[in-house]
């Protein structure tokens, strides 16, 4: 069976609280279980992990190899400096997909850009807790071998 990991960064804990002006009234919580349900119809395994901690994410990601077939990322702030994560990844040769609830183009310029980009397969970013849906769904096609 395929294998799925969900690894969210920093404040994303938070949300449901968190600026929902922004970010939406979902919890993570909430988010995770509509994509296990996804996952599940799929036939994939899927696992979930937050981490507040920069090593602790370059540890999750390290720890993918041979793991995961994807790994779906929302790295929060750490998007948009973290080297150490962007070496992770490329190390790791785990493709990645890129998401963000908010569309980081529209909205302060020190968000505008990541440094995740670069090395991973897409980023979906702008359409909230579907954001999380949509990059399920790419991962679910691309290994169904249907794009
Ligand atoms: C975020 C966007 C980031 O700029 C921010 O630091 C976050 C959340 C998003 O999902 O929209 O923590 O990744």
């Amino acid at each position: 069976m395929p294998k799925i990991l969900v690894l969210n960064g920093p404040n994303l804990n938070m949300l449901g609280t968190r600026e929902p002006e922004i970010y939406g009234s979902l919890t993570l919580n909430d988010i995770n279980n509509r994509l296990q349900k996804k996952a599940a119809a799929a036939g994939i395994d899927i696992d979930f992990m937050q981490s507040n901690h920069e090593g602790v994410l370059v540890d999750e990601v390290q720890a993918a190899r041979g793991k995961y077939d994807y790994i779906i990322l929302n790295a929060g702030a750490f998007t948009h400096y973290s080297i150490a994560i962007r070496d992770a990844i490329s190390a790791a040769c785990v493709p990645v997909i890129e998401v963000h609830l908010s569309n980081i183009h529209q909205r302060e310029e020190f968000r505008h850009n990541s440094v995740i980009a670069p090395v991973a397969v897409g980023q979906i970013c702008g359409l909230g807790a579907e954001s999380y849906l949509a990059a399920l769904e790419a991962a679910i096609i691309k290994l169904n071998g249907h794009d």
